[in-house]
């Protein structure tokens, strides 16, 4: 059963649409190419976030657990949804972030701290241990009241949510493509498709040789086996890094499409997807869904 709180949250959502990519190269090679319009349901909590994140708030709620701790980077999207979604359900929020405390906080910084969040910020060394704790009890020294999220939501509670933006897909479809960062979307996608669908991670760091291994962990039995397989070609120099290149198909993207991108996860997805169309990596009549997952509020932190 759903809480209610969550559930008055979600009323406040808007529907995540399916819209074409119109392109003459797409015509050509006679591809349809649709977005999962998840960036539009909320403009805080969107994309992936809400989906990865209901399962778990749920289930932290049904245990009365009344402060959420979770983990992430400066430019977070994942700590910004869960210090908005934890002051909108009146719940206590912490944060562990990577690095040194910056003498001015960034944007995304100040967001969190507006919203109530404490944070703490951790060397290197000691976010590599925070990430190895993968259960929501978890963490080391964890109090009663609190619930764990780890890194990105990785949580198998997190598949159910991710689970109900594939059920609203009402479009026909072989391939759905999505951008990942711990993988957890990616599951959950496997999860719930249809054995004849192919799914298609573009891994956003580099050398994220250990990424299937961490998607099968999240992954049942029965979805082990299904056609799933992550990209690791289109990550343009590692995490958050950028090229010309990247920020130009951006761009040009941008205003062709009029929708906006971010060059952390959607903006290498949809350059690493056109690339594999325009090498002919998928036959004629192929019609493929990617998923736009929103994380439009990191877009700062390239702006400055
Ligand atoms: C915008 C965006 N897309 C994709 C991802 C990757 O999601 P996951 O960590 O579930 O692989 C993230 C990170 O959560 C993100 O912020």
């Amino acid at each position: 059963m759903i809480n209610r709180q969550l559930l008055t949250l979600e009323q406040q959502f808007k529907a995540s649409i399916l819209t074409a990519v119109q392109e003459d190269f797409l015509k050509q090679k006679q591809i349809e190419l649709r977005l999962k319009r998840d960036d539009l349901i909320h403009p805080i909590i969107s994309g992936n976030k809400w989906r990865k994140l209901k399962y778990c708030l749920n289930h932290a709620l049904s245990l009365d657990k009344t402060t959420l701790i979770s983990m992430g980077g400066a430019y977070s999207n994942h700590l910004h949804a869960l210090a908005f979604v934890g002051k909108s359900l009146n719940l206590s929020t912490k944060a562990f972030i990577r690095g040194e405390k910056p003498a001015i906080l960034n944007p995304t910084l100040q967001d969190l701290l507006a919203w109530g969040m404490e944070l703490e910020f951790v060397s290197r060394s000691d976010y590599r241990v925070l990430r190895s704790f993968k259960t929501h009890d978890g963490l080391a020294n964890l109090k009663s009241h609190e619930y764990w999220i780890p890194e990105g939501g990785y949580l198998p509670l997190a598949l159910q949510g991710v689970a109900e933006l594939v059920t609203e897909i009402d479009s026909d479809y072989l391939v759905i493509c999505a951008a990942c960062g711990t993988g957890t979307t990616l599951a959950g996608i496997i999860e719930s498709v249809s054995e004849h669908k192919q799914v298609i991670g573009f891994a956003a760091l580099k050398g994220a040789d250990f990424l299937a291994e961490e998607v099968r962990n999240l992954l049942p039995e029965t979805a082990k086996q299904k056609n799933w397989q992550i990209n690791l070609d289109y990550h343009f120099g590692g995490f958050a890094k950028t090229t010309p290149p990247l920020l130009d198909f951006i761009a040009d993207f941008e205003q062709r499409q009029g929708v906006a991108l971010e060059p952390v996860y959607t903006g290498k997805m949809l350059f690493g997807l056109y690339s594999l169309i325009q090498q002919d990596y998928f036959p004629p009549g192929q019609k493929i869904i990617a998923l736009h997952s929103g994380g439009l509020q990191g877009k700062r932190g390239f702006q400055s």
